[in-house]
């Protein structure tokens, strides 16, 4: 098949590109950065350069494509580049799509966001879900809870640095899955007719607090001193959000902080993943633990720093 990856440089979708050509597939990437998108080319992607804040060039990019996947993201809105930017592509992204005759389209959206329209990421991802529904093209909706690799710049680099680790709001509980877990099911998706047209929750298999995360850090790090943590209020969080909405070039970030909050309110993000895994036919036991993430990243950087003979602070302190 021949698939256009649109956000093949970020976080799941370098995932998605390596596991897709990795399946035999000859893949595509929409890139901002030629340089920067160099590392795909090496595995064997074609770049096209290109910007959802303007596709000119899209039917050329489209042309010869079977199935779309995009997984662009904004993250918290910097340079222009915004969510209701990279919204706004991936509508025409849709619709250049349709008029260009793809077979299959896979839209990244985000776990519970039909529960939560009113906070703007989450209501853009179900709005531009509605419009892929009635597009009338085959699709496959993703909709991650976060991602394992998030837990390594949060918590595991702080406490192997001995930095602070900050934890906002109440302590939510989070079943983060690995993008190569779910980089597997976006390329099954390409070939399983069984599962089009139809929306996947993407999430571990266990819920995880930060407490419980930092104690699991700590005990991977063995280091002499104690974690520092620092708690951020859900209110301190709420007021820099409405301070944030006053000046237009902080207003992104306040959607940002919106949606931090959210993530931040001690609901639990987890869902059951027995019908993803049943529907593709992955083995539960397949996905990736956080025990075995973190193991495999703590034993990787421990050894790193014997070879270069760091010595941690002897004394046990919070300090
Ligand atoms: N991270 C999470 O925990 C999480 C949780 C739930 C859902 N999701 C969803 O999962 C998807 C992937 O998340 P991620 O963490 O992998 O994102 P990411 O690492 O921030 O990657 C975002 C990608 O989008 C590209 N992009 C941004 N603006 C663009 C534009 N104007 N035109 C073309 N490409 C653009 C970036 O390209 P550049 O390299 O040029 O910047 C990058 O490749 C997103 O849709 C996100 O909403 C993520």
């Amino acid at each position: 098949m021949n698939v256009l990856v649109v956000g093949g440089t970020g976080t799941l979708g370098r995932q998605i590109v390596k596991k897709v050509i990795a399946d035999g597939h000859s893949v595509r990437c929409l890139v901002r950065d030629r340089v920067r998108a160099q590392f795909l080319e090496e595995w064997g992607a074609v770049l096209y350069k290109g910007d959802l804040n303007n596709l000119e060039n899209l039917p050329e990019v489209l042309e010869g494509v079977d199935a779309v996947i995009t997984t662009a993201s904004a993250g918290a809105g910097l340079k222009g580049n915004t969510i209701y930017s990279v919204d706004r592509g991936n509508q025409v992204l849709i619709e250049g799509a349709k008029k260009a005759g793809i077979k299959l389209f896979i839209f990244t959206s985000i776990f519970k966001c039909d529960q939560y329209p009113n906070v703007p990421l989450m209501g853009l991802k179900l709005d531009r879900e509605k419009q892929l529904k009635a597009s009338g093209m085959n699709y496959v909706i993703f909709r991650p809870t976060a991602f394992l690799q998030g837990v390594i710049s949060q918590y595991a680099i702080p406490i192997l640095e001995q930095k602070t680790v900050w934890v906002l709001g109440e302590p939510s509980s989070v079943a983060y899955i690995s993008t190569l877990d779910a980089a597997r099911f976006y390329s099954l998706a390409l070939t399983k007719p069984e599962v089009h047209n139809q929306t996947f929750a993407l999430s571990g298999t266990e819920l995880w607090t930060p407490d419980e995360l930092i104690g699991l850090c700590d005990e991977l790090a063995d280091w002499p001193r104690v974690p520092k943590v620092t708690r951020l209020p859900l209110s301190l969080l709420k007021f820099m959000r409405k301070a944030a909405k006053y000046f237009e070039w902080t207003r992104y970030s306040a959607d940002f902080f919106e949606f931090s909050e959210v993530i931040a309110s001690g609901e639990s993000f987890g869902a059951d993943m027995q019908p993803t895994c049943d529907a593709f036919g992955v083995g539960m036991g397949e996905l990736t633990t956080m025990e075995q993430f973190l193991g495999e990243y703590f034993t990787k950087m421990k050894r790193k720093l014997r070879e270069m003979n760091y010595k941690p602070p002897k004394v046990r302190t919070p300090f």
